[in-house]
């Protein structure tokens, strides 16, 4: 029924926004498909500049998060992508199919350029890689949040240009979005959780405490309105927290604002609050049972690195003929 692929910098540990809009589906996923591959992009990573050693212990606490919320070794392929290197390879051909100014405006380039000044040639063509990311293992369904849409779409472009110029050969990839596909800043609601966002109180990481999570969520911006209601266009602030609020309790948005009846804002952030430590309390404790044994996450991701390079080698062997190169 088609393959999953998708990826994760591995710049820190998750936050409820990579949670929610895609790690939580990534596990649902591993039922519904024979295939289902996920990496830990290391080569992405490097396109903001990585110390070694902390590159290094942020791989291995990616692949111990992964794997607490749900990702299961015997079901899926969880991999580091520097370590299969037809990644780098197809990245390549793909790029020399790939106008200057097609890149120019998609998000990575955009955002993160403009905060140096000056970016590399890496971080302009990081969509490209992304691309090949998912054509490699010819996926067809790629599970994501919205801030991913339009590196999906350059994929999409990408795998149309080839097969015309090369023949029918790579599926047209397709997104797959979460019920949540959008978790806001908890300190700027106009903007997404970001893991690299330098405020401390914007997101809630996988590992943060009860007491860090209350405290978090206490200080959320919201509005002068006291009323909680559902309005993410005029109440951003309260909204998301809404939205959080129905997704890590499995309920409805209007079941939520059922319960929050009668409630001020601050009332309500308690009761958020709660239910987010509930979601992510086993979560944290299983990270940090996991992250004590590294021996174990290194042999899963050689395991997974090769049972993805088994895969990716005859589609680069055909790519290969395709292009003449044989
Ligand atoms: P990354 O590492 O930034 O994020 C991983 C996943 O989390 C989602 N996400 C969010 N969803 C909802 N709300 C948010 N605030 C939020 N922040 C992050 C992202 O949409 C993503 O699904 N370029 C990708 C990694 C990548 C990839 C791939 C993905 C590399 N190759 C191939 C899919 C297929 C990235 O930087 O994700």
């Amino acid at each position: 029924k088609g393959l999953v692929f998708s990826g994760i910098q591995p710049t820190g540990i998750p936050h409820l926004g990579n949670y929610l809009g895609a790690l939580e589906s990534w596990v649902a996923l591993q039922d519904d498909y024979s295939t289902v591959m996920y990496s830990i992009v290391d080569l992405h990573s490097i396109t903001q500049p990585q110390d070694p050693q902390v590159l290094r212990d942020n791989i291995m606490d990616m692949a111990a998060s992964l794997l607490a919320c749900g990702i299961d070794p015997t079901r899926s392929i969880l991999f580091q992508q520097s370590q299969v290197s037809e990644h780098a390879e197809l990245s390549w051909i793909l790029g020399c199919l790939t106008s200057m100014p097609r890149l120019r405006h998609l998000p990575q380039w955009k955002m993160k350029s403009k905060q140096k000044n000056e970016g590399s040639v890496g971080l302009y063509t990081y969509p490209v890689l992304q691309a090949a990311d998912i054509l490699l293992y010819k996926s067809t369904h790629v599970p994501v949040g919205e801030d991913q849409i339009q590196h999906l779409e350059l994929a999409q472009d990408l795998a149309r240009i080839f097969n015309n110029q090369y023949g029918e050969f790579f599926p047209e990839p397709r997104a797959l979005l979460s019920g949540t596909r959008k978790v806001k800043s908890l300190r700027d609601p106009s903007s997404k959780m970001s893991k690299s966002d330098p405020q401390r109180f914007s997101a809630v990481f996988l590992t943060d405490t009860p007491d860090d999570i209350a405290l978090k969520i206490r200080r959320a911006v919201t509005d002068f309105t006291s009323e909680v209601t559902y309005e993410p266009d005029t109440r951003p602030g309260v909204s998301n927290l809404v939205s959080m609020h129905a997704a890590v309790s499995g309920q409805t948005i209007e079941g939520v604002i059922r319960l929050a009846e009668g409630m001020d804002t601050g009332q309500y952030k308690n009761m958020v609050a709660e239910a987010i430590i509930k979601k992510l309390q086993p979560i944290r404790l299983e990270i940090q049972r996991l992250r004590a044994d590294q021996g174990y996450l290194e042999s899963l991701l050689a395991q997974g690195a090769e049972k993805a390079r088994s895969l990716a080698a005859p589609v680069m062997k055909e790519v290969r003929k395709l292009l003449g190169f044989y």
